[in-house]
């Protein structure tokens, strides 16, 4: 574990402008940033970070949070493993603490995924190399096909032994978790005992773009076996196949050198293509693009040459997809490679020059393949014709960034000459597809806007109060404004003995105001809040924002872009002057309290009221009464204090 020390040093340096800026590009908007959402496709830009708050949120999917659950979300690491990034790039040396057993137990699944992976990676690696049986089935199968040790060291390659349970067994007794080895797919149980799932098979390991092991493509050797060719580790909390390049890690440098990114089909189709020193590429696994994909290539470049097998009945398949990569203003190229080859035996026949320049002279850009080869289907058939007519103009309208104008026009140009129709016609429905969108998209920007501006009072225009929150009643908005006063105030002075917490502390025991507070979770940061500033911590909104419990994490970020005036009324108090909340935080810290007491009181008249009418017993009356009045009394008192109307 990480130590509390640690943590504080990693979060005292932290500057989310910075963290998210490294994964995606920034904007400055007025005290904020803005940029394209990294969690769902978009293409006007609507996530926004506030460096004040240290916190994010998009408004097209509605995501939020902080430096660290970005991490957690963007790279999919554990709470931890976003410390360990963290720490690495601030340059914080990491203090461990001991860990019990108890929290080896509780480690993150994803954790122990990553060092499962990374175990069997070596194990099979090793297997391969020396032992008889590796060297005799595995390595000498993968010499046969042509593949240099060099080349199989650097991807990792391996060997999962024949024998029933022999990677199993070494796993279980170097004290991996059963439960967590099936999770990883590695091992599945059979007849009530462990058994390799990989047995006899060359493995692939799959890396993240940082190079550590996801998972596991395990082929077979002999193909004549009924066995599946492949089997891939199932989905997991590592293993996302939509998010998943192979070869991604080994690819990225050369991507963004040659500003291209080759994509081919399979495993061996990448390495082959590294052996002969063509590195920019990556392989899809045999399915179709995924958008999560397509993002992961823009990351590095704009330009995609799609390299498939001429013959493969799965291009079209392929290629349904793009129409994104098109929105997202890539280059979409294909290549088909010819004679029943793919790029591992292609290359493999000629060369690496040879199919560099097939490459290079073969791409067609990847509308007008779609185009040819949709045309070739259609035949006479003008109900199909007009079909695909109206398909190729709702392609290209979905090319409409400014500076793809050209591009667009070029297609138009082109599609008319192979459709044989008139280039101003086909202009002009491609217009009205463009028209039909941007209507759709301002009708949602639109709605954007609106949340966007609402909060023209604070320094901040990052105002994130959304519909759920103000469908919270009242009462609940009182409580949450207590705990945001203690989270934003608690250390200020609230006299000369007092801090704001021990005032607030003090005011919820004397009039029992705890039991008020419905929301579990506002009482649990309370509770926390109190503990620690007990042990004399200085608990601040970064203290919990960076919490483990992620339940309270994010109820604390809501609390804070929660931006609702509580007293507006105080403002005219200080004439002329324009007083911002810091300024007025007693006021704000003294209200939040009363209107809590206030709904005490009326809780207290309303038993008493009860207590009343039932009572018969006239002395009883009285003493009932004489309460009345006084609770009366208090309640006049406090709204004065509050300069509110009466609440009803
Ligand atoms: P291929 O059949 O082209 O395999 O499938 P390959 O990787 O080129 O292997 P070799 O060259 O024949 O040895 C392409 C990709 O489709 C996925 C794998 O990711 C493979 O690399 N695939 C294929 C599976 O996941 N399962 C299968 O059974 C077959
Ligand atoms: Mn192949």
């Amino acid at each position: 574990m990480i130590s509390q020390a640690t943590i504080q040093q990693i979060l005292s340096r932290i500057d989310i402008i910075e963290i998210v800026g490294s994964f995606i590009k920034l904007k400055k908007r007025g005290t904020n940033y803005l940029g394209l959402c990294p969690f769902h496709n978009e293409k006007s830009p609507s996530f926004t970070v506030s460096p004040a708050k240290e916190i994010y949120k998009c408004f097209g999917c509605g995501r939020s949070g902080n430096s660290i659950s970005f991490l957690m979300e963007h790279e999919k690491y554990s709470y931890a493993e976003a410390l360990r990034w963290l720490a690495q790039k601030y340059n914080v040396e990491i203090e461990e603490t001991a860990v019990s057993p108890e929290q080896k137990l509780v480690q993150q699944s994803a954790d122990s995924l990553y060092i499962i992976n990374n175990f069997a990676q070596k194990f099979f690696s090793d297997y391969l190399f020396n032992s008889e049986e590796g060297q005799n089935i595995g390595l000498s199968y993968l010499k046969e096909r042509g593949f240099r040790e060099d080349i199989i060291k650097k991807f990792q390659i391996g060997f999962n032994p024949e024998g029933r349970d022999v990677f199993a067994k070494a796993a279980l007794s170097n004290q991996y978790n059963l439960d967590l080895l099936q999770k990883s797919g590695l091992v599945v149980v059979r007849d009530e005992k462990p058994m390799d799932n990989y047995r006899g098979r060359i493995i692939f390991p799959i890396h993240n773009p940082s190079g550590k092991v996801l998972g596991f493509g395990a082929r077979v050797l002999k193909t004549t076996d009924k066995a599946p060719k492949y089997i891939n580790t199932p989905e997991n909390e590592i293993y996302v196949k939509s998010k998943i390049l192979y070869g991604s890690y080994f690819a990225r440098l050369a991507i963004d050198k040659a500003d291209e990114c080759l994509l081919v089909e399979g495993y061996t189709d990448v390495v082959s293509l590294h052996q002969a020193g063509i590195e920019n590429v990556v392989a899809s696994g045999g399915t179709s693009l995924t958008p999560d994909q397509l993002r992961l290539v823009k990351k590095y470049t704009n330009n995609l040459t799609i390299i498939y097998d001429g013959d493969n009945a799965g291009i079209k398949a392929a290629l349904r997809g793009l129409d994104l990569a098109l929105e997202e203003s890539l280059n979409v190229k294909l290549v088909l490679i010819p004679d029943k080859e793919d790029p591992d035996s292609f290359v493999n026949k000629v060369g690496a020059a040879a199919f560099a320049e097939f490459i290079a002279t073969n791409k067609k850009d990847f509308i007008l393949f779609q185009l040819e080869t949709s045309l070739k289907d259609v035949g006479t058939d003008s109900t199909k014709k007009s079909a695909l007519v109206n398909r190729v103009a709702e392609t290209i309208s979905k090319i409409n960034k400014a500076e793809d104008f050209t591009k667009q026009q070029d297609y138009i140009k082109q599609c008319a000459e192979l459709l044989k129709i008139d280039e101003g016609g086909l202009h002009t429905l491609v217009n009205k597809f463009l028209r039909e969108k941007i209507t759709k998209e301002e009708n949602r920007l639109n709605r954007d806007e609106q949340s966007y501006n609402n909060d023209n009072s604070s320094p901040q225009p990052l105002d994130i109060e959304d519909d759920a929150a103000s469908l919270l009643n009242r009462d609940e908005q009182h409580e949450r404004a207590i705990i945001r006063s203690l989270l934003e105030f608690g250390l200020k002075q609230w006299n000369e003995e007092q801090r704001v917490a021990d005032y607030i502390f003090a005011e919820i025991k004397e009039n029992d105001l705890e039991e008020l507070i419905d929301n579990k979770s506002l009482v649990s940061v309370l509770h926390t809040y109190q503990t620690w500033y007990h042990e004399g911590l200085e608990p601040t909104p970064k203290t919990f924002l960076y919490n483990e419990d992620q339940v309270m994490s994010s109820l604390v970020v809501s609390l804070m872009e929660y931006n609702q005036e509580i007293s507006p009324n105080w403002k005219e108090i200080f004439e002329g002057k324009i007083a911002t909340r810091e300024d007025l935080y007693k006021e704000e810290v003294f209200s939040t309290i009363n209107y809590l007491k206030l709904r005490k009181l009326k809780l207290l008249m309303a038993n008493n009221q009860n207590d009343l009418e039932k009572t018969t017993n006239p002395e009883e009356q009285i003493i009932l009464l004489k309460i009345h009045q006084h609770l009366k009394e208090v309640e006049i008192n406090l709204t004065k204090q509050l300069g509110t109307v009466i609440f009803k």
